[in-house]
This record gives structure tokens, sequence and C-alpha cells, in this order.
């Protein structure tokens, strides 16, 4: 857990399928990047849920933030269902989560994370540090170890 500099606070969590948490974070992810597209989350994502492991950012008691990752093999993690809630923006929260996602990651042995970035967001996942391959963003195992 910690805080996000100059913020008010916000802690990350760990949100295991199920819980409150988890489901804060699942109705926060459908607002943002499904309901625009007309979408609800579906019994796929929900069946894809459950490889998962999921983290919120919380601030004054609300989940303002989620990420979800899932192996792909013994060295490589998908991360998805990356949403920060849009009053929220900007304030290092997705950064916060990304670099947690990314910590937990490196002690659980995981080298390399891919994403697949939507349009618009792919600039944030360059900012951090993450390369362009062909369709997906890649972050290579020194920078996420390190
Ligand atoms: C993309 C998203 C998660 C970023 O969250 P955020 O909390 O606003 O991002 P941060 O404040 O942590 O930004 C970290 C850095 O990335 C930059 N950044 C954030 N969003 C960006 C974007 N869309 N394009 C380019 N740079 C961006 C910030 O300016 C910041 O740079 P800095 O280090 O120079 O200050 C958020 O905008 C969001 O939920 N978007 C809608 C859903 C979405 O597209 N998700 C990604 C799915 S692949």
């Amino acid at each position: 857990m910690s805080a996000v500099d100059d913020q008010p606070i916000v802690v990350i969590f760990e949100a295991p399928l199920g819980s409150d948490l988890y489901r804060q974070a699942l109705r926060l992810r459908e607002g943002i990047l499904r309901a625009p597209l007309g979408l609800t989350v579906s019994d796929d994502e929900l069946y894809d849920d459950g490889m998962r492991q999921h983290f919120c950012a919380v601030t004054c008691g609300a989940v303002v933030g989620t990420v979800s990752l899932r192996p792909l093999d013994e060295a490589t993690l998908h991360l998805k269902q990356m949403a920060v809630d849009e009053a929220k923006r900007h304030m290092r929260i997705g950064a916060h989560l990304l670099a947690h996602a990314e910590a937990w990651a490196a002690q659980a042995g995981f080298r390399l994370m891919i994403a697949h970035a939507r349009v618009g967001a792919e600039g944030f996942y360059l900012k951090l540090g993450y390369a362009q391959e062909g369709g997906a963003s890649r972050r290579t195992p020194s920078p996420m170890c390190g």
C-alpha cells in the first residue's frame, strides 16, 4: 500500500474475485470500458476474470481505478482492464496502479507484461516505459524488475 504524491491518499489493494472491491472495480470498468461502446461485461469476460489477478485503487472509500493481470505463460502477463474514474484522471492513479501490478508481477517471477492499448491510451503506456510492438505494448524484463 502506498500514497500518490501531492494528491488525495490513494491506496492500491488486491481485489479478489467475488469480493466487494472486485464488484466495485467491475462496475467502474464496465462504465468506462464497455458502456461507451454500448456493451456490458460479457459472460466470456467474467470467465476470463477467474484467471486474473485484480487490483484496484481506492480513495475516500471508493474504487477509482482498476487493472488486472492474466498469465499467458510462465514468464508473461497480459495486462487488461486498466481504467481510472474520469474525475480522477491525470493524478497518477493509473501510473500507481501499473507500478503496483508490475511489482506484484516481478515478485511472482514474471518477466514480461503485454497490453493491447486502446486508441488514445498508447501514450500512457509509452510514458510509463512500454514499447510498442505490432498491435501490443510490451514492457521488457529489466525495467519491470528494476
Ligand atoms: C489511460 C488511463 C488509465 C490513464 O490513467 P491516469 O490515472 O489518468 O494516468 P496517470 O495520471 O497515471 O498518467 C501517467 C502519465 O501518463 C500520461 N498520460 C495519461 N493518459 C494519457 C493518454 N491517454 N495519452 C498520453 N499520455 C497519457 C500522463 O500525462 C502522465 O504523464 P507524466 O508522467 O508526464 O505526468 C485513463 O485515462 C483511462 O482510464 N482512460 C480510459 C480507459 C482506457 O483507455 N484504458 C486503457 C485501456 S488499454
